[in-house]
């Protein structure tokens, strides 16, 4: 188990929010590609952000999510792209874990305060929060939309500190992402990884505290 740290700061997109539920709730539609399909979907997301930040590039997070979208459909002819409007909109109203809320009110209970840094742009992250009913359990919401470039640049990192006025041992990073984990270690935060998936480890000189099965398992 962690430390009880004062600050504790959440990645969005995996982490609290469920990104394969908007595919997951048009399965039916969809049919049996639809877990590849998301899966692509992901996986293109998080490449554009790590090729465009490498090239000194910078676009908004929702453009990045409507473009690895695009070509998760092109790279699955047996899916009507049809859908594409109807997986958008679901991706703007994401499920949260079934535990987010009672794990930021009982983190907020302890006296922590709560926050997202995400790489997902400030109206993404409006709606999603808006959609899980969290926002009075969060002390902050930050956006890499501040900073123009997506972790692992240390500079997102180094907006928890920036904005919540607070020092960098204050802080335990909670993500699901395992290498946005090995890119909060290397700013010099201590990182819970939430292995949902029970996924082998991996990015091993940059290991978390602990890791988690669920946000329930969070002191
Ligand atoms: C985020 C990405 C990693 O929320 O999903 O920052």
């Amino acid at each position: 188990m962690p430390d009880a740290h004062p600050v504790v700061v959440f990645d969005a997109f995996g982490t609290l929010f469920d990104v394969h539920s908007a595919v997951a709730r048009n399965a039916a539609t969809i049919g049996p590609a639809s877990v590849h399909l998301s899966e692509i979907w992901r996986a293109k997301q998080l490449e554009y952000t790590w090729t465009l930040s490498l090239m000194g590039r910078w676009e908004p997070f929702w453009r990045l999510t409507e473009r690895a979208l695009d070509q998760a459909l092109a790279r699955s002819p047996e899916v009507d792209p049809i859908v594409r409007d109807t997986l958008l909109a679901s991706y703007r109203a994401l499920d949260a874990y079934g535990e987010v809320p009672r794990t930021l009110a009982r983190l907020r209970a302890r006296g922590a305060r709560t926050a997202i840094l995400s790489n997902g742009d400030e109206g993404m992250l409006a709606d999603a929060v808006a959609s899980a009913g969290i926002g009075d359990d969060l002390d902050a919401v930050l956006s890499v939309d501040r900073v123009r470039v997506f972790k692992t640049d240390p500079r997102t990192y180094a907006l928890v500190e920036a904005e919540l006025g607070c020092a960098r041992e204050d802080v335990l990073f909670v993500s699901s992402n395992r290498w946005d984990v090995a890119g909060a270690v290397a700013y010099g935060f201590a990182a819970a990884w939430v292995n949902r998936s029970g996924a082998p480890d991996e990015y091993a000189d940059l290991a978390p505290q602990a890791t988690i099965a669920d946000l329930d398992a969070l002191p």
